[in-house]
């Protein structure tokens, strides 16, 4: 039996028509003569699904059937691709599942998804023989995930971390810059379209969690969940902790941490944490204002790699989702679908990977004391430090208020274990003199 002929055109289905929808729209229709001769043939937007039909998005849907009918899309023989661009969980797990078993090849930026239901969606398209692409799910335009995927698979990779969200990021330079605090900011990127209505994801690092749990797997074959990420976010950060930072030559940056460390017993664990970072103010990731995304990698083989752009917004974001559409599109024309492990790792390399707890770090940490300006409350916080053995680097204690007032107490300390100092803090906290719970922020001199 002859080959069945090569199809003349890629059809693809649009299910959910916002923001990065109609950034995809926009992409296939400037990029349709670079596409072309990228390709050989054309990606055909066939079809749009949203429930929201009425509202003009300002783009040019002629030749496209556009409704409500997602369920249709993704019946629709001439739909090749699904996109998925309706986020979150049940709905959309729904749709990708039902395109996998009619055996449609996906494209999603759900990161949220993937992170919780990654492996059984990876695992349907692995029996079903079809792609699935999500490039767009992590730092938006930026090929992260292609270039640990493929550009950088003859390393062991020793390292993934970086700044993984832009929210977040561009609430710490403007608290910064301003001295506003974190709500004043907050409203503004919401007012500014870069904080979702409800900025719970963002904030709290949650957003960060997923993307991360998506890295280390590509990068170390973990298999974790996001819930095995420690996570903390940024609500709790004030103006004087940006200011202080400054002081002792750093800056404040949400940080995703993963990396290979050596245990005691001389095997392997991986350390993986979100949370704010005291990083040098030399450092380029130290660098990366406003809502920019930048992720560095270590390769044994390559060194150290940064990739650096546009962590959301219409354009980059769909940039990515066209990439992938291009990828499956040769894949299906070449039949080859499947050809590289989504996670990088074939699934039987993919392992649970023994985790380093929170308390076992070892590093230096800065301290923000609330205490009442009285003598010897210092002594008093020295003291606990001392007798676990946390060895005070430098102190700064701002504003001179009368006795009865509280005042921040700053303390850098030298290297220290991270059981010790939140041991210490239990005690602190307790002390009469403090009056409010003590802020910590982790230093990473270098990563
Ligand atoms: N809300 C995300 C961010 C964008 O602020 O980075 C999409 O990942």
């Amino acid at each position: 039996m002859s080959p069945a002929p090569a199809k003349t055109s890629i059809g693809i289905g649009v299910i959910g028509l916002g923001t990065i929808g109609t950034g995809v729209v926009k992409v296939l229709r400037r990029s349709e003569r670079v596409i072309s001769e990228r390709l050989g043939f054309p990606l055909r937007l066939v079809r749009i699904a949203d429930i929201d039909t009425e509202r003009d998005r300002g783009v040019d849907l002629s030749g496209v059937r556009f409704d409500a009918d997602a369920q249709g899309l993704i019946e629709d023989p001439e739909v090749d691709i699904v996109v998925e661009l309706i986020g979150g969980y049940d709905t959309a797990r729904r749709f990708i599942l039902r395109a996998i078993e009619r055996g449609k090849h996906v494209v999603t930026a759900n990161k949220a998804l993937l992170a919780l239901h990654g492996h059984e969606i990876f695992e349907a398209a692995r029996r079903r023989g079809v792609d699935v692409g999500f490039e767009a799910s992590v730092g938006g335009g930026i090929p992260i995930l292609r270039a640990l995927r493929e550009g950088l698979a003859a390393n062991r990779i020793l390292s993934v971390h970086g700044i993984m969200n832009g929210t977040t990021n561009y609430v710490l330079t403007e608290m910064e810059r301003t001295g506003e605090p974190f709500e004043v900011v907050l409203k503004r990127a919401q007012d500014l379209g870069y904080a979702e209505a409800d900025p719970t994801f963002d904030v709290d690092g949650i957003d960060a969690a997923h993307k991360l749990t998506l890295l280390v797997a590509m990068a170390f074959g973990a298999q974790l969940t996001f819930e095995d990420i420690p996570t903390q976010g940024i609500r709790h950060i004030k103006p004087l902790d940006l200011e202080a930072a400054q002081e002792f030559g750093y800056r404040v940056k949400l940080l995703g941490i993963g990396k290979i460390v050596e245990a005691p017993d001389g095997g392997e664990r991986i350390d993986v944490r979100i949370h704010p970072t005291m990083i040098p103010r030399e450092s380029l990731l130290a660098s990366v204002d406003g809502p920019m995304n930048a992720i560095a990698v270590h390769g044994d083989a390559v060194g150290p790699t940064l990739f650096y752009g546009a962590g959301a917004g219409e354009l980059p974001t769909a940039s990515a989702v066209v990439a992938d559409l291009m990828e499956i599109g040769r894949e299906i024309r070449r039949g080859s679908a499947g050809r590289v492990a989504p996670l990088s790792y074939l699934p039987e390399a993919l392992s649970r990977k023994p985790l380093l707890g929170l308390g076992e770090l070892f590093g230096r940490y800065y301290l923000c004391f609330t205490a009442k300006d009285r003598p010897g409350v210092l002594a008093e916080i020295a003291g606990a430090l001392g007798e676990r053995e946390i060895g005070i680097d430098s102190v700064i204690q701002k504003g001179r208020g009368r006795a009865s007032e509280s005042v921040p107490v700053i303390v850098l300390t030298h290297p220290a274990r991270e059981a010790a100092v939140a041991d210490a803090l239990v005690e602190i906290d307790r002390l009469s003199d403090v009056t409010a719970a003590t802020r910590v922020v982790r230093i990473e001199e270098e990563l």
